[in-house]
């Protein structure tokens, strides 16, 4: 032990003395002394530039967003979903400040960026064939994959349920109905594991990318859309908080098992954002009370994530790998407080759920979280 602590301690004086002489060359450790950071450490933007990537669910909310920053950082963009029509941005492009309207992500893209920079790709991620379809249709157009973004879920809420959950009234696990709970799994993870799965394989596969500043050549960046509802539980939402649990630990397991090949999984661990998802909610009477339980006093959008999922692909993110990263506007902060929310009390209205809950006391705010 006495011989360890004395080895390093020669080798701290060492390389300190090195420094102090000059013109020798410096130890990596010494390189980020107080005034020098090397230019290599900051590469030039865009930050996606010749890179490929997939977005499964790109038709709408966070997908579309995050569709449509990847293609303006400089990322060619196969967009993905069960149609190019089903949503969209709901109001505006935020990234712009233009009317998304009910342009296909892709063509949007097209306009915004230039021709040929996105593709649609129909694939139901609930089908082996199809997720193996797109991540092959992205090398012919495009020649490599280098990212992708499972972000295709739903919320598992029965139709027949829809209107009772929009007013607060989630299902038990005895009343979650086994096929919903199935499809919310088939969907929200199984259809997250497929696309990691072939995206990987191809990943793999291909020649890795020129070495960044910390000389690692990477393979890829994977991005998984989970949820607050992947790291806490809600009252009533118990199949969509098993499928995002499983997103993260998924997550975890990619991260580990590819570390060495260079390939980083992270996942989005989102509060509540207005996408078409969450817009029935938005539009009934606990929008006020919802937003009023942020401590940023507002509900996310679909850019907020957007922007962290670029971070998560870009080289800013070269030693991230594993993180299910929040973002929340603070929900995950809150301790619960009992807040005085209008005509509904959200007695332990925390995101993080910490609180001693009970289904028919708590607001519609923690049922909505599981959109
Ligand atoms: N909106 C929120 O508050 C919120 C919060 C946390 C996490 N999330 C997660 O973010 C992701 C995107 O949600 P959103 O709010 O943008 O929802 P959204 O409904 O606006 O978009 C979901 C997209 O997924 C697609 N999709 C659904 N099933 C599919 C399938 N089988 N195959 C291919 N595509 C399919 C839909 O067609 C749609 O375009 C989801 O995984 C959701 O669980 C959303």
């Amino acid at each position: 032990m006495d011989i360890v602590v004395i080895s390093m301690a020669v080798l701290v004086v060492r390389c300190f003395a090195r420094d102090r002489q000059g013109g020798r060359e410096l130890s990596p450790r010494s390189q980020y002394g107080a005034h020098r950071v090397p230019e290599s450490a900051f590469p030039d933007c865009p930050r996606l530039q010749n890179r490929t990537a997939i977005v499964t669910g790109a038709s709408s909310g966070l997908g579309r967003a995050i569709s449509v920053l990847y293609a303006r950082e400089g990322a060619n963009v196969v967009c993905a979903d069960l149609s190019p029509n089903v949503g969209g941005m709901h109001t505006k492009d935020e990234l712009s400040g233009n009317e998304g309207g009910d342009t296909p992500t892709h063509e949007l893209i097209e306009q915004q960026v230039g021709k040929g920079r996105a593709t649609f790709v129909k694939v139901d991620v609930c089908d082996e064939s199809s997720i193996e379809a797109m991540v092959a249709a992205a090398v012919e157009k495009y020649g490599r994959l280098d990212i992708i973004v499972n972000n295709a879920g739903i919320t598992g809420v029965p139709k027949e349920n829809e209107e009772a959950f929009v007013n607060g009234a989630g299902l038990r696990l005895h009343e979650t109905s086994t096929e919903s709970f199935d499809l919310t799994i088939r969907i929200n993870t199984r259809g997250l594991f497929l696309g990691c799965k072939h995206a990987i394989k191809q990943m793999l596969k291909q020649e890795p990318l020129e070495a960044n500043s910390r000389g690692d050549r990477t393979r890829g960046w994977i991005v998984n859309t989970a949820s607050m509802l992947g790291l806490v539980a809600f009252p009533g939402v118990p199949a969509y908080v098993t499928s995002k649990h499983g997103a993260v630990g998924l997550t975890k397991q990619i991260a580990i098992d590819y570390a060495k090949d260079r390939i980083h999984c992270n996942a989005l661990c989102p509060a509540f954002v207005d996408t078409p998802m969450t817009s029935k909610v938005i539009a009934g009477p606990i929008r006020h009370p919802l937003t009023a339980a942020h401590p940023c006093q507002t509900l996310g959008k679909p850019e907020d994530v957007a922007r962290v999922a670029l971070f998560l692909v870009s080289e800013d993110a070269q030693w991230v790998t594993g993180v299910p990263m929040v973002i929340d506007g603070g929900v995950a902060e809150t301790e619960g407080e009992e807040e005085d929310v209008g005509n509904s009390t959200a007695q332990g209205s925390s995101c993080a759920g910490r609180k001693e809950q009970n289904v028919g006391d708590v607001g519609a705010f923690e049922r909505e979280m599981g959109s």
